[in-house]
């Protein structure tokens, strides 16, 4: 009887252990259309390998966007993306989060700055907290993103946000609230991306037009993968200190990854609006809070 009760106990707590962690989270990888609807030009997204992979698409006519069917509160957003290969200067391709809100923004951009044939491309990354932005930094890639498909990740929970590029982190943005600092954390976010062209800034400050004669331009994507709580979805997720992106490992970056961090800074890092005295004569209070 003990024996039987305590079995009933444990497949009732292996039950409500699954359902607490698993709830908000489906099977991974999901196809396009599970997590995704085009909101730019259906013309010029093409699903292929039956919905797991996409294709974009740049030409005369139009770019193209899509953007996750539901809203997250915190969560990790990954895919893996292969860019524009070749002359791919003044096309621009994002991947982003954004609370869509337009009187208090939140957002969390990574962008891909096309180049000449055998120039490298340039990643920026920005976050709004609370209607701000301003905080552009740009990195070099150490591989051609458009050889093959790479894996951008967006990690955003109570305590940091880190943008990684493979398992390199390239940006980390703690929460320092305790300082006043603003961070993100009262407004659901969308995940989008868009490929568009933007000549005018993109490439060498909009020095290096766009070729059409080498259009179209495309982008491939695979691996869509988002796992987050839901808005709507259960009240209580997002506020749930075990939902595992919140958890101990994903609190402050692991020793290997604090050391892949200071590699990139120091080696591929060409921009920080940190460093930027004509634009910041005073030093942003987050640049200096510590990571
Ligand atoms: C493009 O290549 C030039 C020359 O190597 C470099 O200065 C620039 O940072 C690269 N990226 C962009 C987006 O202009």
């Amino acid at each position: 009887m003990a024996i039987y009760l305590s079995l009933t106990n444990a497949i009732a707590s292996l039950f409500l252990f699954v359902l607490a962690f698993a709830l908000p989270i489906t099977g991974r990888p999901a196809t396009f259309l599970e997590d995704f609807r085009v909101t730019w030009s259906d013309s010029h997204i093409r699903q292929i390998d039956g919905g797991k992979a996409i294709q974009l698409v740049l030409d005369r006519n139009s770019g193209c966007g899509f953007a996750s069917k539901r809203q997250y509160l915190f969560g990790r957003v990954s895919m893996k993306i292969k860019l524009v290969p070749g002359d791919s200067a003044g096309t621009v391709t994002a991947f982003y989060m954004n609370s869509n809100t337009d009187a208090v923004r939140d957002e969390l951009d990574f962008e891909f700055l096309g180049n000449r044939t055998g120039q490298p491309y340039t990643v920026q990354t920005n976050i709004y907290a609370h209607g701000k932005g301003d905080r552009e930094q740009r990195i070099n890639l150490w591989f051609d993103p458009a050889a093959d498909f790479h894996t951008y990740t967006i990690l955003w929970n109570h305590r940091q946000i880190v943008f990684y590029v493979d398992d390199v982190p390239i940006r980390v943005y703690k929460n320092n609230e305790a300082r006043g600092i603003p961070f993100p954390k009262f407004q659901s976010m969308g995940v989008y991306s868009t490929l568009w062209e933007a000549d005018n800034w993109a490439t060498r400050g909009g020095l290096e037009k766009i070729d059409w004669s080498k259009a179209p331009f495309y982008a491939y994507y695979k691996d869509f993968d988002i796992e987050g709580c839901p808005v709507p979805g259960p009240a209580n997720c997002a506020s749930n200190p075990r939902n595992w992106w919140e958890g101990i490992n994903y609190q402050v970056l692991s020793a290997l990854e604090a050391r892949k961090y200071r590699w990139v800074r120091i080696n591929h890092m060409i921009y920080d609006y940190c460093t930027d005295k004509s634009r910041n004569p005073v030093t942003p209070p987050e640049c200096t809070a510590g990571f």
